[in-house]
């Protein structure tokens, strides 16, 4: 569907994307696919025929506005990390009442935007709550919340992605989530919706899911006998997706709601909050090779993206597969991918096996379409890349690379009165 090989090129749906990079001029850059985004959400919307559902795509794995609007004509909702992300999301034309807002430190400025415009909140701890029915009393209005259950269960993915385990800094106990619900009776300022839990990032153990779900309808069970508007369970995101492409299944989204499907009771409308798997594997970040360092012992593949376009794997030891976007007929050789970031921490992967390139090839980091740009920086003075959507053979800029004149711009200096 989205990124294939033929004749020894690398395209990205119609297109050669060696072409693009001649069209486009300037690397590096993100390239996206517009039907594999599709294929991926309607592998969540598909699978949820005959479940009363939502799907909430999280806007924190790529804030595209054009990738939002194409997940609005999909038919889904956005879950917002910060009062930017719903501006945004309203940009793109979602509805407040499609908006989910998530958070364990949300602003008074947010909570307002969010809570006037009814948008729906993840109640995330004791003061958050406060916080919540302060701003909704000085509005006048009622919050719609649900609350954020820790549910104290291990993810088993990398520590800086896990937030199931009491241990991380997301939700309330589920001892203390009882209380809250039951404190919510009558509550003016504050209608409960529902009940929610995250556990983490890039799952691939569906039991672990299922546990999830278990505690979330004790839970739900309890709150409808707080307040009749109750109907949601959010099971939050998180599932993963096949970096490595080997042959260590990661199980479909279809097969996750397969597996769950039994356990939904009939009163319940489900929302699942997908990021990863809707983007992720819908998106490259585009490189050309600037040189190749032997020295002997270690071997050094030098691109032009970065820890700077790319985080992840300076962050979380992440693997991307990587890949020439012509294939080289020379005999392999291991090699770090590495940027021209002044770090040793600057590498796109470690020890790969790949034949040697000539100055100038291109290079395809996969898989990079979550938490690619959204996490990007101007470290070492780098400009943030631009962004393009394939549609079948039409490409389209959905976002200018960034110009020096743009960086200059928020300099200017001004005295504090
Ligand atoms: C509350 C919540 N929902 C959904 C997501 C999306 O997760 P993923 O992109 O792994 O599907 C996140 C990401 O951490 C999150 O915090």
């Amino acid at each position: 569907m989205g990124y294939y090989y033929q004749d020894s090129s690398l395209f990205c749906e119609g297109l050669k994307v060696k072409d693009i990079i001649e069209r486009v001029g300037q690397t590096p850059f993100y390239l996206y696919s517009a039907g594999q985004i599709t294929a991926n959400y309607r592998a969540y919307s598909e699978s949820l025929v005959g479940i009363p559902s939502v799907i909430s795509y999280a806007v924190k794995a790529n804030g595209n506005l054009k990738i939002l609007k194409l997940l609005r004509s999909l038919g889904s909702w956005v879950t917002l990390a910060s009062g930017n992300e719903l501006k945004l999301a309203l940009e793109a034309g979602f509805e407040p009442e499609q908006a989910i807002l998530n958070g364990n430190g949300k602003t008074l400025e947010e909570l307002r935007l969010v809570i006037e415009l009814g948008a729906i909140v993840n109640v995330d701890s004791e003061f958050d709550l406060i916080h919540i029915q302060r701003v909704a009393g000085e509005l006048n209005t009622r919050a719609k919340v649900l609350i954020r259950v820790n549910p104290d269960i291990d993810p088993e993915v990398h520590p800086y992605i896990s937030t199931g385990l009491l241990s991380s800094k997301f939700g309330v106990a589920v001892n203390e989530a009882v209380e809250m619900v039951k404190s919510l009776a009558g509550m003016q300022s504050v209608q409960l919706l529902g009940v929610h839990c995250h556990l983490g990032s890039n799952l691939n153990n569906i039991a672990v899911y299922q546990r999830a779900l278990t505690v979330l309808i004790e839970l739900f069970q309890i709150a409808k006998e707080v307040s009749d508007r109750v109907r949601y369970i959010n099971l939050g995101g998180g599932w993963g997706i096949d970096y490595h492409h080997d042959n260590v299944k990661v199980p479909s989204p279809q097969e996750l709601i397969q597996s769950i499907r039994w356990m939904i009771p009939k009163d319940v409308t489900l929302i699942l909050e997908p990021g990863r798997s809707i983007v992720g594997n819908a998106g490259v970040l585009v490189c050309r090779v600037i040189g190749v360092k032997d020295r002997g012992d270690r071997r050094f593949i030098v691109v032009d993206g970065s820890m700077a376009e790319l985080i992840r794997p300076s962050l979380y030891g992440a693997y991307h597969k990587a890949g020439f976007v012509e294939e080289v007929n020379r005999d392999p050789v291991r090699y770090d991918i590495v940027g021209p970031v002044c770090e040793s921490a600057d590498f796109l992967g470690k020890d790969r096996l790949l034949p040697p390139p000539n100055e100038g090839a291109g290079v395809a980091i996969f898989d990079a379409g979550a938490y690619g740009y959204v996490m990007s920086s101007n470290y070492n003075g780098r400009a943030s890349p631009a962004e393009y959507l394939v549609y079948g053979d039409q490409l389209f800029q959905i976002r200018k690379r960034e110009g020096f004149e743009d960086h200059l711009r928020l300099f200017d200096e001004r005295e504090i009165l």
